[in-house]
């Protein structure tokens, strides 16, 4: 069978090939820095007179000419309403937004995409599962598990919903390193645990957790879990179904897609338990004042209209990523990770929270006397991006004793020059406070 390498993308495809022709069994061709950052207009820009060196990809990463192209196209040629008209624009705009959602599928190799919701975000998506997956099985006493490294959106619906319904919301602890005590975690299984949610991926440390033996040892005791992937999803390849979780939450403003839209996976036979968690159109059968019944799956949980041309847009961002391939990808980030790592550690004062062994992607740092938030300014001046600030895990600072890190956090357009870059900008910062 003959297929394209790049997929739908034009001439800056992020991949160098001798021809688009290929195989399923040919290798992928090299991986080119320079050709990908060739497709992110945004890269080419400066800020403050210098070349723009965007280290800040946990926050949210940049989008590729493709993704810029499909929402062009979507709304100068297709826009229209989904699911509900029989003309013509309708017509392609339902299997584009359907399409986008069978992309994903195979993204995250769901066994079907009635198993894929679209949402607004993966806070939206996590917040989903708490209404209703956990809302209506918890009873006082119960139990959610997460960990101690968790997102704020992975901690608060939970609070949420188990302040409301009597339950008592349980961490797992982790070490000096940022990484799960798995023991520990896995003591704090019992039988009143009514779900696990743990993230995949540490937005503030890097972390990498172990999710297909934390799946294991929670559905040897019939819990289910939830995996917070805002993070995995663009540096790992993630197959829901060999990690054998039950639920997935991504967002696709980091998975290099627009804004406004996010992604959950859950398994078909868990999402048709559940209640529907926002009421209106599309979402439902058929409607009498008396009562209502529900659409099926997935479109039970997409009421009113929904994110259309976000998730093309993500579509089109999933092409990208799976034409450059995502082992590619990471080990490009790996190379820059050992790279920053080492780099870090050689200017003056600098200490790094988050050292596990298994991590990916994002140098926490703190910096002798220096508040992380004077780095971020300073280092701005010289064009650099990076984050200060609690990175919206304060649980993860309070556990290492600080306040604030700064955060370089990286993707695949990122170069070993940009971190040469931030090093010169963070001596400059010594060189201010020594
Ligand atoms: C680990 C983690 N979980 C959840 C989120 C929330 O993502 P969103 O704001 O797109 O819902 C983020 C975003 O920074 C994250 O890093």
């Amino acid at each position: 069978m003959s297929t394209t390498l790049t997929g739908v993308r034009g001439p800056g495809s992020g991949v160098r090939t001798e021809s688009t022709e290929s195989t399923e069994n040919t290798e992928r061709a090299a991986f080119d820095v320079q050709t990908i950052r060739a497709d992110f207009p945004i890269l080419r820009r400066q800020v403050h007179g210098r070349p723009l060196v965007y280290l800040d990809n946990a926050a949210t990463t940049q989008k590729p000419q493709a993704v810029l192209d499909a929402l062009t196209a979507y709304y100068t040629g297709t826009n229209a309403n989904v699911h509900r008209g029989v003309h013509h624009l309708s017509e392609i705009a339902t299997l584009a937004y359907d399409g986008a959602r069978s992309k994903v599928r195979a993204f995250f190799n769901a066994a079907s995409d009635r198993e894929i919701v679209f949402t607004r975000n993966a806070t939206e998506s996590i917040n989903l599962v708490a209404q209703a997956f956990a809302r209506p099985r918890l009873t006082a006493g119960d139990e959610v598990l997460i960990s101690a490294m968790e997102h704020h959106s992975n901690i608060v619906p939970w609070q949420l919903v188990c302040a409301e319904r009597g339950a008592r919301l349980r961490v797992a602890p982790i070490d000096d390193r940022g990484e799960l005590i798995l023991d520990a975690f896995e003591q704090l299984l019992n039988h009143r645990t009514r779900l696990v949610a743990v993230t995949h991926m540490s937005n503030a440390l890097g972390t990498v957790n172990p999710i297909a033996a934390i799946a294991g040892m929670a559905h040897a005791r019939d819990i289910p879990v939830l995996v917070d992937g805002s993070q995995a999803a663009y540096h790992l390849p993630v197959d829901v179904q060999a990690l054998g979780v039950d639920f997935y939450a991504a967002t696709g403003h980091k998975l290099y897609g627009p804004t406004g839209i996010g992604v959950l996976y859950g398994r078909e036979a868990r999402l048709e338990q559940m209640p529907p968690f926002l009421g209106g159109g599309d979402m439902i059968a058929s409607v009498t004042f008396e009562r209502s019944t529900w659409n099926e799956l997935p479109f039970k949980f997409e009421a009113g209209t929904p994110n259309i041309a976000g998730a093309i847009g993500l579509g089109a961002a999933l092409d990208y990523v799976t034409g450059i391939g995502l082992d590619a990808i990471g080990a490009h980030e790996q190379d820059l990770l050992a790279y920053g790592t080492e780099m870090l550690a050689s200017v003056p004062g600098v200490r790094m929270i988050g050292t596990a062994s298994r991590k990916a992607s994002i140098l926490s740092f703190v910096m002798d006397q220096v508040h992380p938030h004077d780095i971020g300014t300073i280092v701005d001046r010289e064009g650099v991006a990076i984050r200060t600030g609690h990175h919206c895990a304060q649980p993860v600072m309070e556990r290492f004793g600080i306040a604030a890190t700064a955060r370089a956090s990286l993707a695949m357009y990122n170069t070993r020059e940009e971190l040469d870059a931030l090093g010169a900008a963070l001596r400059k910062v010594h060189g201010v406070f020594a």
